[in-house]
């Protein structure tokens, strides 16, 4: 078990601002940035070295399957819900290239990972194709394989800015599928959404070019904003209805500590379906799988029947209908930090045993003992407490940790 007693956290990382833009931000409704990062515990080394057996559980028997590795702490958008402009500034102090875990500490490490029961590789970022040559990353984790002898599920999300230049070279390296940020049609709300006034058109032609390159199935993921860009919900659903891409709405998360996060423009997905249903037949569909994010929903004939031809969406609801239970996620910071849960306040610092010079057997240990420790429920604990954006303040950033 890991022993968070005697392994104290490492002395704080910088603090990133200076007072003047914290008071400016703070008035803009935008908590500053606390610098979390560099502030893990590192794993102890265990006594005893123990292979991986592929089949860990957690404290609430929920196993190890998707793997979630930030490759960039950096992106090109400033998503008010993720990177806010105020706080993300010109002053913003992004991890220098040295503490980046490099593309042969990640794969070392994915590898333990699969040898525990890792299926599922997602490369997030910030923005992952920011990160160079991030083909040969894939390309050398596409080698891997399950503990059942099978190829990783590899899959990306990205903001698109760059997908219409990439998707073929990603599709070629060895990438499955992709996952496609879009917060709306409108252009006019698309660019005050990214605030960097990036137009939807470049974004569409790069879900274009990953359809062509064979990136599928493709997902586009949407934040809904209550006030913001909720009414791109309709417009959505239906570009998207009738093509083999599904559209996921997602709740906005009081997830960080930047965002000023407030309950009151939270849409929850029961509003927003119904909402839906004034205009288009949709009716509910089986889950995939167990851990699924996504409640499933499909677009239905004149009869009222599902229309596989028509698609699906999905409704994303962590703020008011937790999916803990089933939760199979663990997260890679791009310094090497491991996080049991999105909303955690800190990693567990994987990469000082790499560059410590630990055996793969010592990385499948200290990742096993941290997992069968881990109990987080985040989402489920908060649904059952009043919700106030005020207890963010040492969680990590999504633009840390990746979503
Ligand atoms: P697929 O394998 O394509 O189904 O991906 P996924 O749904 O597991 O991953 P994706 O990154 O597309 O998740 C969509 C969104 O759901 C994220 O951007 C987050 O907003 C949210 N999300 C994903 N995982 C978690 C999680 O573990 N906890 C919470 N609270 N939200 C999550
Ligand atoms: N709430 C919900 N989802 C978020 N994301 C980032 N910040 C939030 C938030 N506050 C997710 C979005 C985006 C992905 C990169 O991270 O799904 O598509
Ligand atoms: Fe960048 Fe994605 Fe965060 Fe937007 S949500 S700022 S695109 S990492
Ligand atoms: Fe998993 Fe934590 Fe999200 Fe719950 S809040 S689903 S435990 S990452």
């Amino acid at each position: 078990m890991p022993n968070h007693r005697r392994n104290r956290p490492n002395p704080p990382g910088r603090r990133a601002r200076d007072t003047a833009g914290i008071i400016q931000a703070m008035s803009q409704r935008v908590i500053p940035l606390v610098d979390q990062r560099a502030a893990g515990w590192t794993p102890s080394p265990a006594a005893l070295l123990s292979p991986p057996t592929g089949r860990l559980t957690d404290t609430l028997g929920r196993p190890l399957r998707d793997l979630r590795i930030s490759v960039t702490d950096r992106c090109n958008f400033r998503c008010n819900y993720c990177m806010p402009k105020e706080v993300f500034d010109k002053h913003h102090v992004y991890l220098p290239h040295h503490a980046l875990l490099s593309f042969e500490e990640i794969t070392r490490l994915a590898r333990v990972f699969m040898a525990q029961g890792v299926r599922k590789i997602r490369l997030t970022g910030g923005e992952p194709l920011l990160r160079k040559n991030l083909e040969d990353l894939i390309a050398q984790l596409a080698q891997l394989r399950t503990v059942d002898g099978r190829p990783p599920d590899i899959t990306l999300t990205t903001n698109g800015a760059l997908l219409a230049r990439k998707a073929q070279a990603l599709k070629a390296a060895g990438l499955n599928r992709i996952t496609v940020s879009l917060d709306g049609l409108d252009d006019a709300t698309f660019r005050r959404m990214n605030d960097v006034d990036f137009p939807v058109a470049q974004v569409l032609e790069g879900i274009e070019a990953a359809r062509a390159a064979g990136l599928g199935p493709i997902k586009v993921n949407m934040v809904v904003k209550r006030g913001t860009n909720d009414q791109e919900i309709q417009p959505m659903a239906q570009y998207f209805r009738g093509t083999p891409i599904t559209l996921r709405f997602i709740e906005y998360m009081d997830v960080g500590a930047t965002n000023g996060w407030r309950m009151d423009e939270v849409l929850p997905s029961a509003e927003l379906i119904a909402r839906l249903q004034t205009q288009m037949s949709l009716v509910p569909l089986a889950p995939h799988a167990v851990g699924e994010t996504a409640e499933r929903w499909g677009y239905a004939n004149a009869q009222g029947q599902h229309d596989p031809r028509l698609g699906e969406i999905g409704l994303i609801s962590s703020v008011t209908r937790a999916f803990c239970q089933d939760c199979n996620r663990a997260r890679l910071s791009t310094e090497g930090q491991l996080y049991l849960c999105l909303f955690a306040s800190q990693g567990w610092d994987l990469r000082s045993l790499l560059r410590g010079g630990a055996s793969d057997e010592a990385l499948a240990t200290a990742i096993a003992s941290l997992w069968q420790g881990r109990g987080d429920r985040y989402s489920e604990l908060r649904s059952s407490q009043p919700a106030t954006g005020n207890s963010a303040l040492r969680r990590v950033e999504m633009s840390y940790i990746g979503g």
